[in-house]
């Protein structure tokens, strides 16, 4: 029979998009649990130990967390340190109790030192100070990658415990936050230049100079990148990991100016106006890439390219937030 597989999140942009995928690779529908969080709050350590009692999954992705823009990691410190990581304790340790070998947990690029060398290697982890704006929600990340090695070192052998962990770049797709004020550079942009669209709107704010350059993932390929990383042999996964090292970067591998961005953005939609670049806004940093080359050598490469996964992206944003009633 097929593994019961419980995916945390399956609400969300990442967890929705791992269900599409299990699907596509013909896991039977009823071999997948899921609960949201008004009926199971993972922050319950006891509702969460009865929850796997009583439906002994046999692997769990853990993709729910409390995720948010600079603003709310700096008004809401508190609940993205304390919310995080209880959830990740609470499915961990219920997980590793109750029977369940395979387990990969979701980080996030934000675990690498503000001062790190691009692209980031895994071994970037733990050798400088983070971000200030959202240290409290990577110390949790970084956190949940130390619990996976810390349950791997010590019931590995014993109870034949393999948890995994991988930290995708920016990821964009159907199910992302579009909301104006608090979304991430992508679903802005795609609602702002729709908007200035059906505006008629001659021309178009950017923020800075348009010359960072970031990485972006679609949902999809990272969906794909988690059942490959959670199904890679252990033999492999071994030989590319250290037990005290063992997370997984997950990029495209290459990164674009925003200014290329914008442009792919404006050509998506077909607006005509000018994009003007309002300097006098700040920039962050230079260039924020993930290095993959771990992943790449373990078999997996990003298949949906930037341009066809803002198509997608569009169409989601036109279905979900224009058609509606
Ligand atoms: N989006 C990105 O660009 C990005 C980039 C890097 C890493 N990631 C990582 O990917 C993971 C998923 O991100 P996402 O973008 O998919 O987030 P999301 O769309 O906000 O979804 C998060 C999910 O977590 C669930 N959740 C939150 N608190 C919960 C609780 N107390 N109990 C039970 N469920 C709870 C929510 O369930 P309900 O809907 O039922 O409330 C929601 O569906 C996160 O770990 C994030 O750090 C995301």
């Amino acid at each position: 029979m097929s593994s019961k597989i419980f995916v945390a999140g399956h609400r969300g942009m990442v967890g929705s998009a791992i269900v599409r995928q299990l699907q596509a690779q013909g896991h039977p529908a009823d071999r997948i649990v899921f609960r949201t969080s008004a009926e199971l709050d993972l922050t319950d350590q006891a509702a969460v130990f009865d929850f796997f009692a009583s439906e002994q999954p046999d692997q769990v992705y853990l993709a729910a967390a409390k995720v948010g823009g600079i603003y709310a990691n700096n008004t809401y410190p508190a609940e993205f340190i304390y919310k995080n990581l209880m959830i990740q304790a609470n499915v961990i340790d219920s997980a590793f109790r109750n029977g369940v070998k395979k387990l990969l947990f979701l980080g996030s690029s934000c675990i690498y030192p503000k001062q790190v060398p691009q692209p980031m290697p895994e071994e970037a982890l733990l050798t400088g100070p983070l971000e200030q704006t959202n240290e409290p929600y990577a110390i949790a990340k970084i956190a949940g990658i130390k619990l996976c090695e810390s349950y791997n070192r010590q019931y590995g052998k014993s109870h034949g415990v393999d948890y995994r962990s991988v930290m995708p770049t920016n990821l964009y797709g159907p199910g992302d936050n579009y909301h104006p004020e608090n979304s991430h550079v992508i679903p802005a942009l795609i609602r702002r230049f729709h908007e200035a669209k059906v505006a008629n709107q001659p021309n178009l704010a950017i923020w800075g100079t348009g010359a960072p350059r970031r990485e972006f993932l679609y949902v999809d390929d990272m969906a794909a990148a988690c059942l490959h990383v959670m199904n890679l042999d252990k033999a492999l996964y071994d030989q590319n990991t250290k037990p005290m090292l063992s997370h997984i970067n997950v990029g495209c591998g290459y990164d674009v100016t925003i200014r290329e961005l914008a442009e792919i953005i404006a050509r998506v939609i077909g607006y005509q106006g000018d994009m003007v670049f309002d300097t006098s806004k700040p920039d962050g940093t230079p260039r924020k890439l993930m290095d993959s080359s771990r992943l790449n050598a373990l078999g997996w490469r990003a298949r949906v390219n930037l341009q066809v996964g803002l198509e997608e992206a569009y169409s989601d944003f036109l279905n979900t937030h224009v058609m509606q009633p």
